[in-house]
């Protein structure tokens, strides 16, 4: 059965990338946590999706060009203000301490598409062993590169490819590189890309699924999981499949 997995969170109901996002979509039975890693001019692993705090906190600046003491500050919230109340943003640390206790999946997306991050491939993999997440772990990124880096720390971990584009070939690319899971952008799944994957028996983790009629299709299709911001809706949807 194609699983569930919650894009950021539950961040169809709450701020994107926060412990309440993670801990409602927890409370709705989710199979599954995707969630953003960037590493702060410091060296931690926090959990925003953006570059910046801009959009998300209501400030400015660079994640990587700010402490943790100074993005601890800001409110995650913001988008959510006078629905919600304050809202940290996570460290990893703090969502590993939450996910060990818990039988879900966490796909751990490392943001090293626009930012490059020496060293976050080390720090995350420190964490996830740290919490004994080894065999509950998809580690996945737009940057194929950073994947690459991880894998070669850590073979035994499951690692997926991110991918926005219609590739030709994704099958075999992401095949040849021995990488078990693909992770496309939903409108790119035709019936034809879902079986040429198939043939290459990879797992198919697609995002950001969040209608009705998307999850359906795609559950139709065998994808294995659908990653999307309204975990309660996917869960009816799929339960009634
Ligand atoms: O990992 C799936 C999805 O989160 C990738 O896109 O921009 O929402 O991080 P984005
Ligand atoms: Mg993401």
């Amino acid at each position: 059965m194609t699983k569930n997995f919650a894009h950021r969170g539950f961040s169809g109901r709450y701020p994107e990338n926060t412990m309440l996002a993670f801990q409602k979509a927890v409370e709705t039975g989710v199979d599954g946590i995707e969630l953003d890693v960037h590493l702060t001019k410091d060296g931690c692993p926090v959990i925003i999706h953006d570059e910046t705090v801009n959009r998300t906190c209501g400030a400015e600046g660079r994640v990587g060009r700010l402490t943790l003491e100074e993005l601890r500050e800001l409110d995650a919230s913001y988008l959510w203000r006078g629905q919600v109340g304050r809202n940290t943003i996570p460290t990893l640390r703090e969502y590993c301490q939450m996910a060990a206790e818990l039988p879900l999946v966490t796909n751990i997306e490392l943001k090293t598409n626009i930012c490059e991050y020496p060293g976050i491939e080390e720090k995350v993999l420190g964490l996830i062993r740290e919490f004994r997440l080894e065999d509950r772990v998809i580690i996945s990124s737009f940057n194929h590169y950073s994947v690459l880096r991880m894998r070669a720390l850590a073979p035994e971990l499951k690692y997926g490819l991110l991918s926005e584009s219609w590739l030709v070939g994704a099958g075999k690319y992401v095949s040849d590189l021995g990488i078990p899971c693909y992770h496309p952008i939903y409108g790119n799944m035709t019936p034809a890309h879902v079986q040429e994957l198939k043939q290459y028996g990879l797992e198919i983790n697609t995002f950001t699924v969040n209608t009705e009629e998307d999850v359906r299709r795609l559950a139709g299709l065998g994808v294995d999981a659908v990653i999307g911001n309204y975990p309660d809706m996917a869960k009816r949807v799929l339960e009634q499949l």
